[in-house]
Parts: structure tokens; sequence; C-alpha cells
């Protein structure tokens, strides 16, 4: 009876799952999404703990470290969740990306060292052999990118270029696949070659995120998001658990779908990526010669006159606005100068900010309608019928090099096409460079004015212009 609920409690998560994820497709309905899906996790547990039953119809038990571990854990990551800045999202998810990926390790670790006693001798070669030294290669890989990955986000870890780097990683993984299959020629369960399978994968994992650099951190935060989904489906097959199956799965191909679609918004293949041209040491970077160039400045007052009388602006808001928390200060602007008959509609690179969606989430805090965020290829075209394009806190994403400049390391990246509107404001703090470490050419061209100053402050300032105008 107890094996019937639980399955079903299993099926339920399941479900649960896959509608969490339909509905985090859209940023109307994802913390409801989130919600259910957190909720089939909830069901997941508990029925775990109180309704599994050994083979030999022994309980669970251990309850004292269960939730003991479900306490510390609900209360640190409770915390984490409430400090995190939005900005610094990519690092939290890497971070908790890698806990559960050492976790799907941990359990293949234990579970082959407990293997010996239920198995009747002959050959390793087998599916379970195969799931557990998979769960552990994965596990580890993911966990120590992971931390490597967050650590560089955080700006404690720099890009490291080691030389051979390539070969060495090859050299490792053959290794890898060496030993996995010595471990399965075996009759008995050698719990220390698994161990050194775990050595040689978290040196592979550390050794495969080093050199990878600039923009490329989040399609690496989503590769490894999808490795461990893949760990943790090996923990499904193992305990033939199904809502960890289906948990492993959907995380798996979702994480690999992202990759491939931030891939697309980039214009890069995933190899190109992880060799790539941004970790490049020799890539072009900002030269220090922005000095010499000359940029001409516009006053608030006049910006806000500029605007007032406009027929069509765009705002292009980037990570900027996202630090200044200036997406409020947005929306009112929007409002008043729509109050003064202006169209005002955003352009949302795919890339703009640190995480996917990152732009659309922000914004749609500070209540701006969703058909005014229009993605890259809607508004392009509307670019050269704009009077003024708003370039608030956001600069790789709008840099003409994408374009012209094959030496650039962004070269093939698509971009906003704000050098077609008629003129191009551009808010930022200083001529300091963006993510990619380059200097930007469009702050330079004739129809550009630069708008200094934090983009909170500089936005207020000009609603309250435009509203006096
Ligand atoms: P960036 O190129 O990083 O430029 C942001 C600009 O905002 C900086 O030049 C900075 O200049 C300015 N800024 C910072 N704080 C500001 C403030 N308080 N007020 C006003 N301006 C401020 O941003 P972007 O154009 O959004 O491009 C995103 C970049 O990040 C791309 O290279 C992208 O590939 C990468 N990336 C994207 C993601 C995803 S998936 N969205 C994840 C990780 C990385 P000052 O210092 O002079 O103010």
């Amino acid at each position: 009876m107890a094996q019937y609920s639980l399955e079903i409690c299993y099926l339920i998560a399941s479900i649960a799952f896959i509608i969490g994820l339909k509905f985090l497709g859209h940023p109307e309905s994802a913390r409801r999404g989130n919600l259910i899906a957190a909720a089939g996790m909830f069901i997941a547990v508990i029925a775990t703990i109180f309704l599994y039953k050994s083979p030999e119809g022994k309980p669970l038990g251990n309850y004292v470290w269960i939730f003991g571990g479900i306490i510390i854990g609900t209360i640190i990551g409770t915390l984490m969740a409430k400090k995190v800045q939005m900005t610094a999202m990519p690092q939290m998810v890497s971070l908790f990306n890698g806990v559960g990926a050492a976790c799907v390790a941990l359990i293949s670790v234990v579970e082959f060292s407990h293997y010996n006693n239920a198995h009747t001798g002959g050959s390793l070669f087998n599916g379970l052999t195969l799931t557990i030294i998979l769960g552990t290669i994965i596990g580890c890989v993911s966990f120590s990118g992971s931390i490597i990955a967050w650590g560089k986000l955080e700006g404690k870890i720099k890009d490291i270029y080691l030389p051979a780097n390539q070969l060495i990683n090859i050299i490792l993984l053959l290794a890898i696949v060496g030993i996995s299959g010595y471990i399965m020629s075996l009759h008995t369960a050698n719990v220390n070659m698994l161990l050194i399978i775990c050595g040689v994968s978290l040196i592979y994992g550390i050794l495969f995120v080093f050199p990878i650099g600039g923009a490329d951190m989040p399609v690496v935060i989503s590769l490894l998001n999808s490795f461990t989904g893949v760990a943790a489906a090996c923990g499904g097959f193992l305990y033939n658990n199904q809502a960890m199956l289906t948990g492993g799965i959907l995380v798996g191909s979702s994480g690999t779908i992202l990759t491939i679609l931030m891939c697309k918004a980039m214009n890069r293949s995933l190899t190109n990526v992880i060799i790539g041209a941004f970790s490049n040491p020799k890539a072009k970077k900002a030269d220090g010669s922005a000095e010499q160039k000359v940029v001409k400045e516009i006053s608030v007052s006049d910006c806000a006159v500029l605007m007032s009388y406009s027929k069509k602006v765009i705002i292009v808001p980037g990570y900027g606005l996202a630090v200044a928390q200036a997406q409020h200060a947005c929306h009112e602007l929007e409002k008043v100068l729509e109050e003064k008959g202006v169209e005002v509609l955003y352009a949302i690179h795919p890339v703009a900010g640190r995480m996917p969606g990152h732009m659309n989430v922000l914004l749609a805090e500070a209540d701006v309608p969703y058909p005014k965020l229009l993605e890259m290829d809607e508004i392009n075209p509307e670019f050269s019928t704009t009077d003024v394009a708003l370039v608030i806190g956001a600069n790789d994403v709008v840099n003409p090099a994408a374009k012209k400049d094959e030496s650039s390391p962004i070269y093939g990246m698509p971009i906003l096409d704000v050098e077609n509107a008629k003129n191009i404001i551009i808010n930022k703090r200083s001529m300091n460079a963006g993510y990619a470490g380059i200097d930007n050419d469009l702050f330079y061209d004739d129809k550009t004015k630069m708008l200094f100053g934090d983009a909170k402050s500089v936005l207020q300032k000009l609603v309250a212009e435009v509203k006096a105008n």
C-alpha cells in the first residue's frame, strides 16, 4: 500500500515539475510555476521520507540526520535567496547547481560502496555500474566547474589560460574513460578506483571552466546546469525513483535548450564558446584609447526637451539599469513621455544584463506593460523611424563592432541597431567598458550624446524635467 502511495506521490511530483516548467516560460506566470514545481518537490521529499520501505520492509529511519539537514539547508537557502541581488543571480544559480551536482556524485560513491553487499558475483559490466560511474563523473565535473564559474562571476577567480589546456583536458577525459572501462571489467566494486575518477573529474571540471571568460559565462552555467540534470537523472535510474528521473531529465533538457538559445543569441556555436573567442587572451580589449577620442555630452534638461518633442523614443535597458535599480524610474519616464504623446518602446536584447530574461524580469517588476517590450528582431526595424534611442546602462549589446570589426571578441553577436535612430543618448557613469571589456565606437558617433551619471538618479531628474516642460 505504502509503495503505491509513494508511486502516486512521485507521479504528482513529476506532473507538478512539468506544469511548473511550462509556467516558467512567461514572466507573468513564472512565480506560479516556481511555486508549483517547489510544491512537487516538497511532496516527493516528504513522501520518500515517510512512505519509502526497503526491500526488507524497513522504513527509511535516520530522521534526525535527515531533518537536521533539511532545517540547516532551508535556513541557509532562504537567507541567501532573500539577500541576493538580482544582478548576482547567475552566481547563486551556479553555486546551487554545484551543490546539487556534488550531492549526486556523493550518492553515486556511497551506492557503489553498498554495491558489493548486494552484488551476487559476476561481471560489473552492466547498466547499474554505468549509471553510478556516469553520475560520479558528471556530478564531479559539474560541481567543480560550477564552483569555478561562481568564483569568476564573483570576481574572486580570474580567467586562467594554461598552456596546452585543451590537450590536458583531452588527456583527462581519456583517463576518465579508461578507468571507467577498467572498473566495469572487474567482478567486485572497487571504490578506490571510483574515487580516482572523482578526483580526475573534479580537475577536468576546473580546467574546463578556467579559460572561459567574458560574456560566455552564462552559457557555461547553463551547460553545467544541464549536466547536473543528467547526473540527477542517473540518480533516478539508480534508485528507480521516477520523480528524480523526471526532474533530472527536465533540468537536463531545459538546460540544453537554454544553452543552445544563448549560443544562438550570440551567434556562436557551443564549441566556439567553449574554446572561444571571448576566452582568447589575445582578443582586442579596451586599450585606453578612449580618452583620445572625443565624445559629446548632453545635459539632463536638453535631453528632456529632446525627448518631450519627439514622436517616438526607444529605451534600451542594459546591465547598468539593473545595477542602479532604475527600473521604476524608467517606467516613470515612459509614463510622463506618453502623457506628452510620445510613443515609447523598449528594445530587449537577449543577453542584455547578466542572465537570460534579466531585462524582462526587471521591467516586469516595475509594471512596464509586456507589449512594450520588443525582442531584437521586432525592434531593430523600428530604430530608423525613431527620434531618440535612450541607452541606459547598456554597452556590449549596442556595440557596432559586433557587425564591423572582425577582430572584436563580440564579432558576429547580433546587436541592437541603435545607430539607425536620429538621436542616440547614452546614459552611463563613465567611459568604462562593459562586460566584454572592449571599447564602443557608438559613443563617438556624430548622432550620439553622452548623459553621464548613475542611471537611477539621471532618470529621476529626467522625469522631473519632462514634467516641467
Ligand atoms: P554591459 O556591456 O556590461 O555594460 C553595462 C554598462 O552599464 C557599463 O558600460 C557601465 O558603464 C554601465 N553602468 C554600470 N553601472 C551603472 C549605473 N549605476 N548607472 C548607469 N550605468 C551603469 O551590459 P549590456 O550591454 O547589458 O551587455 C550585457 C553583457 O553581459 C554582454 O556582453 C553579455 O553577453 C554579457 N552577459 C550576458 C548575460 C545574459 S544571459 N544576459 C549573462 C552574463 C553576461 P559605467 O561603468 O561607465 O557606468
